[in-house]
């Protein structure tokens, strides 16, 4: 389960958070937390998660190792923060900053060169869905997007653009139709390592509706943002009831 603050909260706010938070999953083993702050209370947020269980992502990476790129951050400055895994390629970053499939992969190269994880992000507008495009984008944004990407630290999210912060979630098959497709395509690159991926459903995903969600077979975990911002709300959803 991952969380996706977004450009929420403080450096105090960061660390309010994660005293209420850790202590609340410490029973938790079987599910891999991840929480992705913004870049600013990245620091304070590796130093509270140390020598527990929660792992530190950052929401953005760029491609160069160091050098004149006013704004930038490094794979290797990430790492230094305490980073294990980076967001890639999320509908915001692509929407507001024109961020295409080209850069989307030169930035989940350059991370998984550097040894972390990339939670790769893919997803459908609310026209490219009513137009019945949303298997084609989500095809080409995975086969533009992964070319010369391993499976082997590789997390797709898909998230359909309609139900990030809208309230509007895919219902249970919705999400199940398009993750069994991604599977598809993770084969047809990866062989049988695509069967050890994980394809995280994401918009709009609160502790009422994660357990029907990861009912879903292809549904393996979850990509939060509004309802990862208060701790007992992410304990929650972290903590769903496995249907299956
Ligand atoms: P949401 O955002 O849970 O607020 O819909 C999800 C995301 O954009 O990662």
């Amino acid at each position: 389960m991952a969380a996706n603050w977004k450009m929420n909260k403080t450096i105090a706010e960061t660390r309010e958070f994660l005293r209420d938070f850790i202590p609340s999953v410490k029973d938790v083993v079987d599910v891999d937390m991840v929480i992705a702050p913004p870049f600013t209370a990245l620091a304070a947020a590796g130093e509270a998660m140390r020598g527990t269980p929660v792992q530190l992502a950052a929401q953005d990476i760029f491609w160069e190792e160091k050098g004149a790129y006013t704004g930038e951050i490094a794979p290797a400055m990430l790492l230094d923060a305490g980073c294990r895994h980076v967001i890639v390629g999320h509908s915001e970053r692509r929407q507001y900053f024109h961020e295409d499939d080209s850069v989307v992969n030169r930035k989940a190269r350059a991370a998984q060169k550097a040894g972390l994880g990339v939670i790769f992000c893919v997803g459908e507008s609310l026209d490219e869905r009513d137009s019945g495009k949303t298997f084609d984008i989500v095809r080409r944004e995975l086969e533009k997007g992964l070319e010369g990407i391993d499976a082997g630290n590789l997390v797709v999210a898909y998230e359909p653009i309609w139900a990030i912060g809208t309230g509007k979630t895919a219902s249970p098959e919705q999400a199940q139709e398009v993750h069994a497709y991604v599977r598809d395509i993770l084969r047809k690159r990866y062989g049988t390592a695509a069967e050890e991926i994980r394809i995280l459903y994401g918009g709009s995903v609160t502790p009422e509706n994660v357990n029907s969600l990861m009912a879903c077979q292809d549904v393996n975990g979850g990509l939060v943002g509004g309802a990862s911002l208060k701790p007992d709300s992410f304990a929650k959803i972290v903590c769903y009831k496995k249907e299956k």
